[in-house]
């Protein structure tokens, strides 16, 4: 595993509780520490809700070892990259990891928005690069899209669909275009529901109760947009912006000034909702009000 932030150690948690022998790495010590911390907090959960038997738990987190050394993931069979959406890093990463991997060894990006094709042809093995997409929160979400790009081989494919299906989740088969299949529709929707927040159309909370209570969504918009983090949706809103020229990918000015602000959603404890009160109420945005 390349990576043990959010989505890093969700995979890695998936991996290890699924069987396999998993390495996180990281660039530092605290970044693996706090993977580590929130691997055991799930896990902590689960065995709660009786969906995890302790014995289960401890072998698990006895199948996972942390590192920041890159060469440790040289044996592992598949190495899933999910660091910052950044091409030149992800592509650094892969260039090293394709000098010190065997040939046989599969590539796989977690990336959201960009394209696995202008990962795969950074590397000399651009037939075992492969897209595996995950979704927070990763040990609850059941759905990994397998993404396929020009170059992938129909063995590639295969394995690493059969491998997200051995994680436990199930597996829909994705093309290669920026935002996959969820996140071409869902980023739209989620940047829409800041649009009408920045038009005044209703308030925070009732934006997020109109579509959780008429849709039967488990979080309204503003909620999910605060859970993922705004500066992982405007740089992936940024990216897909780039590759459409479509204005629905556009992210909207009022998503912009709150990155800029600092406001990351829950993972920093601001966004459109204040984290640091229990339960978590509207932050004012400097919007006019009505
Ligand atoms: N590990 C283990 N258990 C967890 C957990 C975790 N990481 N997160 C939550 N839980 C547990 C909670 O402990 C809770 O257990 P109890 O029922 O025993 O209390 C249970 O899950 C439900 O959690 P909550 O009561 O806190 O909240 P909830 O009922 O709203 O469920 C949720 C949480 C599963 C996250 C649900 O709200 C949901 O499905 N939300 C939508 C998430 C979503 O859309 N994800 C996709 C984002 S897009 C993406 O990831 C792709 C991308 O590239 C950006």
């Amino acid at each position: 595993m390349l990576g043990c932030g959010l989505m890093g150690s969700g995979i890695a948690q998936a991996a290890a509780s699924a069987g396999f022998t998993t390495v996180a790495r990281d660039v530092a010590q605290p970044f693996l520490d706090k993977g580590r911390a929130g691997i055991l907090k799930s896990m902590g959960r689960l065995v709660e809700k009786g969906k995890l038997t302790a014995g289960d738990r401890e072998a698990a987190a006895g199948r996972l070892s942390f590192t920041t050394d890159t060469a440790a993931l040289r044996d592992c069979d598949i190495i899933i990259e999910a660091v910052t959406e950044d091409l030149e890093l992800k592509n650094g990463l892969w260039q090293e990891l394709d000098r010190l991997c065997p040939v046989e060894t599969i590539f796989a990006s977690n990336t959201s928005s960009l394209t696995i094709a202008a990962m795969a042809a950074a590397t000399s093995r651009p037939d075992r690069f492969v897209g595996l997409h995950f979704f927070n929160p990763v040990p609850l979400m059941p759905l990994v899209e397998v993404v396929r790009t020009v170059t992938t081989s129909q063995a590639t494919f295969d394995r690493a669909f059969a491998f997200a299906r051995n994680l436990g989740k199930e597996a829909v088969a994705a093309t290669d275009n920026p935002g996959f299949i969820v996140n071409l529709l869902l980023v739209p929707f989620l940047l829409d529901a800041a649009r009408a927040l920045e038009r005044g159309i209703a308030s925070t909370v009732d934006l997020d109760r109109a579509i959780q209570l008429g849709c039967g969504h488990p979080m309204g918009p503003l909620t999910l947009l605060d859970y993922i983090g705004l500066d992982t949706v405007v740089r992936i809103a940024d990216i897909m912006f780039d590759a459409y020229r479509e204005p629905r990918y556009s992210a909207p000015p009022l998503l912009q000034r709150m990155v800029v602000a600092g406001y990351h959603g829950r993972k920093n404890g601001r966004g459109f909702y204040d984290y640091s009160v229990d339960p978590p109420v509207p932050s004012e945005l400097g919007l006019r009000k009505a």
